[in-house]
């Protein structure tokens, strides 16, 4: 049986990097409302329970208030930051507003060294604060465990009932053993063995898609993308011929895009494949358009209504599969002045009618894209599916200003091409989050040989990012941008000129269109 540690979220932007430490822990964590009934957790029987921060004081007329009772469930609570506030709350503790915000670096000295949060860890810990309100009375049947220069009860303790306090964050990076203080947590106080394996996950997937599925049919859009392809392949492993994927060419694919998909899927998986080649249909309908969302939606709407003509084609299925990942589906916490509750994940689920009579099969809801990409490598998957970058649905139609026609996406899909091959040949495709080349139909002024030529720019663009959110331009090396900028000039026809982005986003986007 999996065991499982639960996550109450209070709002805090770290709740989801709380909830991956657990699981990098080879332990499974799920993510509930801070109000989930201590009667509706208790029905997981989980493990330990983990109170996340959020942004707010406990004594705002607003604040997030869990079930009470959640405290006698019997099980280890590690409250974090607002969560510490909370026990204060509950245990007739008392919190007060800082002289000043705690925010930032700090030391933490540990005083109790019994304490087994900090089992294996030295007396002294860099860690990270954000908080303004802190402990100033402890809760009833709580110790003091470590102090910072700000705080005496910066970590604190209920032995008796495995309850503890931290005033800063364990899970961000910039506290440097904090993964040990979450280890401590979920091994040595709640028990918990390592029984969240991408192999022991394949296996419950696959079990649970044929209890769901039984003998009916399923359909999926398959993209080329790291989702939609270790869904297809995990559905495949599930329930062989029952399953159709559909992949669309819509005429704005990358070069050889079409066929490295039919080759990994149809060839070496023996995946149905149902190959819709709608290209002509996107370029009319893209005839003489210039303005961006016009672009975008003619795509999505053409790309429905090919896809729903595509599903008539496959036959009768009474199931649709899409590759939705967790951080789709983790319902935020719509607080006041929650910056979490802003950051929005772009996801590209949805979209599809409803009167597309299916049900849903989502076999990747719970899984953050990293344990995709572990899951798509335990099915045997190639790095090359596995581990490439985002590319949008739009697909190049957004890489080309201005209006889209045949010739211009052939440009750019040859300057792709060769963006892809430099970056994988230098080391740099799988450390960095997208690279790729964008086309300027401006013509400008260029001599090639004895000949004035009068040819399109390309601009490259290479970003890092988390998570597609904020970005930042990559410092490529000069010789490879060098190595970049002479072989699309001497190679892709059309082409006299390259330049480089170095906007940042914000306030630039990361796609140009
Ligand atoms: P922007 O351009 O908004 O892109 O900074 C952020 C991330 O999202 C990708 N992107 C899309 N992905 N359909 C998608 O599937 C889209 O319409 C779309 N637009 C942008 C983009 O490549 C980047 O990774």
């Amino acid at each position: 049986m999996t065991e499982e540690i639960v996550i109450l979220d209070f709002g805090s932007q770290y709740t989801q990097v709380i909830a991956r430490r657990i699981r990098e822990c080879s332990v499974y964590s799920t993510i509930l409302k801070y109000d989930t009934s201590a009667k509706e957790i208790a029905k997981r029987n989980p493990a330990g329970l983990i109170l996340s921060g959020g942004p707010s004081s406990v004594y705002a007329a607003d604040a997030p208030i869990p079930d009470p009772a959640i405290f006698n469930l019997g099980i280890p609570i590690l409250g974090v930051c607002f969560g510490i506030q909370l026990f204060a709350h509950f245990l007739r503790g008392k919190v007060e507003r800082g002289q000043r915000r705690e925010y930032g670096k700090g030391t933490l000295k540990v005083k109790d060294r019994a304490c087994a949060l900090f089992t294996g860890l030295p007396g002294k810990l860099q860690v990270w604060n954000s908080h303004a309100d802190k402990l100033t009375k402890l809760p009833r049947g709580f110790q003091p465990v470590a102090v910072t220069e700000n705080s005496d009860y910066a970590a604190i303790e209920n032995r008796a009932k495995k309850f503890f306090g931290l005033q800063f964050h364990p899970e961000v990076a910039h506290t440097p053993r904090g993964r040990h203080i979450i280890r401590n947590f979920v091994h040595r106080i709640c028990g918990c063995g390592r029984t969240w394996t991408m192999k022991s996950y394949a296996h419950q997937a696959i079990e649970t898609i044929r209890e769901t599925v039984g003998s009916e049919r399923v359909i999926l859009g398959l993209s080329g993308g790291v989702d939609s392809s270790v869904a297809a392949a995990l559905l495949h492993r599930a329930l062989g011929d029952q399953l159709t994927c559909i992949f669309v060419n819509n005429g704005l694919l990358r070069a050889r895009e079409e066929e490295v998909v039919q080759e990994v899927f149809g060839r070496n998986f023996k995946v149905k494949l149902q190959y819709e080649d709608a290209s002509n249909l996107f370029l009319n309908r893209l005839k003489g358009v210039t303005d961006p969302e016009r672009k975008r939606k003619i795509i999505g709407r053409t790309f429905i209504e090919v896809f729903q003509a595509a599903t008539r084609r496959a036959g009768k299925a009474r199931f649709l599969a899409q590759g939705t990942l967790y951080p789709d589906v983790i319902e935020s916490v719509p607080i006041a002045g929650n910056p979490a509750a802003l950051i929005k994940s772009h996801h590209n689920v949805g979209g599809l009618p409803k009167k597309m009579k299916f049900e849903l099969v989502e076999p990747l809801k719970c899984l953050f894209k990293d344990e995709v990409r572990r899951l798509g490598l335990e099915l045997g998957l190639p790095n090359e599916i596995v581990f490439r970058q985002p590319f949008p649905g739009p697909g190049l139609a957004v890489r080309i200003l201005g209006e889209v026609t045949p010739s211009r996406c052939a440009i750019l899909r040859n300057a792709d091409a060769i963006v892809v091959d430099e970056i994988k040949k230098s080391g740099w495709y799988y450390k960095i989050w997208q690279s790729f080349a964008v086309l300027l139909p401006v013509r400008s002024v260029g001599v090639m040989g004895d000949e004035r030529t009068y040819d399109y720019t390309i601009a490259l663009r290479a970003v890092e990012s988390q998570d597609g959110m904020t970005a930042d331009w990559v410092r490529l090396p000069y010789e490879l941008l060098e190595k970049l900028s002479n072989r699309i000039i001497n190679e892709v026809s059309g082409v006299n000129r390259v330049c480089l982005d170095i906007s940042s986003k914000p306030p630039a986007t990361i796609e140009w269109e």
